[in-house]
């Protein structure tokens, strides 16, 4: 009788502990999944106006890919030293626009904690100056010529390879900027600082090539994209291969004709937009996204914004009667690749003779292998072209005066020197410098603050050749002339 009694008691007291226990592990629980993975909605100004979407809006990239903000904040400040000059992210040639927090092509959101990645504006958006004392014009969907992407994926793992990068150091600069709560200067030195700087390091094999010492800089402008999408994607060891390329404008989507058999990317290595749109945001997003159904909705409006985008209008005068004399000689010259069914499709790289190595950075194996990876994600496109690479696209030439440096390598600094034989075309300049030269139509590539600015680009460099399409180069100056005014008007 007593013994059943007190073992009611027991039991009593064993359930209350259960439940207090419950009541506890649930609670934090949930401030553990408040502080670690609560999603919240971006403000209404990037979420309700398509440019301000374009610019700063979240595509996902924030679960996997995100770094801590106040660790992203204070890296630049911490670490002035391996920036590549001064200025902190602004050295990089990122696109900043007056008033905002964060560099166009970044994005902020709360997933527990608020984080930083990026969109695709950051390497598809433009930016030119009219004159050296007037402010950059950003034009959304335009190739960013000016960013240095290469020196910005150095410098995250170069400052997570440093002692320095440690939380005491990290807390005491955190400390200066912002007062964080107990709770989470406790999060930062505990767990955000060491998880971040231990998945930086876990990148540096895959970004070996970034380091390889046979290999020049990729410069200011351009991307070693199809070698990120072997590391990253498949994850194949490095090879020999190095083909950066220009960041091409992505506006006006709708005029890639895949049942016509036209081509994406430079080599025609993707068969249409809508699996480039998949594609490049599965490699900022770095990992399978965590609910399909809204990443290919992020997917639908990218693509449709982009399909409605136009490229801008030529910001200087046009002599109207010149660029009429001109398309005669583009009908005569050009039409039969750059305004015929010839157009978007590839041209064998012995025709059009310029630089292989970008073609070499890629192969049909890559592709069945990334196709597959994508596929096993659950999610459908055409995809990758699972054939071997043959040449180059004969590129759509609308808004080509803001696409300079010119040819897939941006080995070609202006229009006026694409069309001179390849022997007279400058072997050495600087690309990256924002003011526009109306005269070569291109960027100034010479000159003190293009030299101080800009990023060397030698034509005998692996990846830089500025050989081969030599169409028009025969002309006489006069057909030149006119050639050059009406290119202005695409
Ligand atoms: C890190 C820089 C970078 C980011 C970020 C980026 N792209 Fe690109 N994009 C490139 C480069 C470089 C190429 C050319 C690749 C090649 O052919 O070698 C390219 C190619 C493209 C093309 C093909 C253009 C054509 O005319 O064939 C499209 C479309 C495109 N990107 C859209 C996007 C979208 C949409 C996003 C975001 C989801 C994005 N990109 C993110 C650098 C970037
Ligand atoms: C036989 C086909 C062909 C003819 C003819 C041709 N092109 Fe091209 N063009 C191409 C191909 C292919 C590319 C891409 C080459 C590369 O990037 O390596 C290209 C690239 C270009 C580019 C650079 C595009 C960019 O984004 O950098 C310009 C500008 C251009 N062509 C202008 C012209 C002009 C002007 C003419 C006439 C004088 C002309 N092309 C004649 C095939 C042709």
């Amino acid at each position: 009788m007593k013994q059943s009694s007190v073992c009611r008691s027991c039991y009593r007291a064993l359930l209350t502990a259960l439940g207090i226990f419950v009541i506890l592990a649930g609670v934090l629980a949930a401030y553990g999944w408040y502080k670690f993975f609560r999603e919240e909605a971006q403000p209404a100004w990037i979420t309700q106006d398509p440019d301000m979407r374009f610019k700063y809006g979240s595509i996902g990239a924030e679960n996997d890919a995100g770094i801590p903000y106040w660790i992203f904040y204070v890296l630049p400040r911490m670490f002035p030293d391996k920036l590549p000059g001064p200025g902190g992210y602004a050295s990089f040639g990122v696109a900043w626009e007056q008033g905002q927090e964060l560099p166009i092509g970044f994005t902020k959101k709360t997933i527990g904690f608020p984080r930083v990645a990026n969109t695709c504006s950051v390497c598809h958006t433009a930016s030119y100056r009219v004159s050296e004392d007037s402010n950059p014009v950003y034009v959304l969907t335009g190739p960013n010529h000016t960013l240095n992407l290469e020196a910005f994926f150095r410098f995250l793992i170069d400052c997570a390879k440093d002692p320095r990068f440690n939380p005491d150091n990290m807390m005491a600069e955190i400390r200066l900027v912002t007062d964080l709560s107990w709770v989470d200067r406790l999060i930062y030195r505990f767990l955000l600082i060491p998880i971040t700087k231990k998945r930086l390091l876990e990148r540096e094999s895959q970004f070996a090539w970034l380091y390889h010492p046979a290999f020049p800089e990729w410069g200011r402008g351009r991307d070693d994209a199809m070698n990120l999408t072997k590391y990253f994607m498949i994850r194949w060891p490095m090879d020999d291969s190095f083909g950066p390329t220009d960041m091409p404008s992505v506006w006006n989507l709708g005029k890639y004709k895949a049942d016509q058999g036209m081509r994406m990317n430079f080599a025609g290595d993707s068969h249409d937009a809508y699996s480039v749109v998949i594609d490049s945001a599965l490699g900022l997003l770095g990992a399978p996204p965590k609910d399909n159904e809204v990443f290919l909705k992020n997917i639908r409006w990218m693509l449709d914004y982009l399909v409605a985008a136009r490229a801008p209008a030529y910001p200087f005068p046009i002599d109207p009667a010149l660029a009429e004399k001109g398309k005669a000689v583009f009908d005569a010259q050009c039409a039969t690749c750059h305004a015929s069914a010839r157009t978007g499709t590839i041209v064998p790289v012995d025709e059009v003779g310029t630089d292989r190595n970008r073609m070499d950075t890629w192969n049909e194996r890559a592709a069945r292998e990334a196709n597959e990876v994508v596929q096993k994600m659950g999610i459908t496109r055409k995809g990758l072209v699972e054939e071997p690479l043959t040449g180059y696209v004969a590129a759509f030439l609308d808004g080509i005066w803001l696409r300079a440096p010119y040819l897939h390598n941006g080995s070609v600094p202006s229009l006026k020197d694409l069309l001179e034989p390849p022997a007279n075309r400058p072997s050495v300049f600087w690309r990256g410098y924002d003011v526009y030269d109306p005269e070569r139509v291109g960027f100034r590539h010479d000159g003190e603050e293009a030299r101080r600015i800009g990023t060397r680009h030698d034509v005998a460099a692996k990846g830089g050749g500025n050989q081969g399409h030599e169409f028009g180069t025969h002309l006489p100056p006069g057909e030149k002339a006119a050639l050059l005014e009406y290119l202005k008007t695409l």
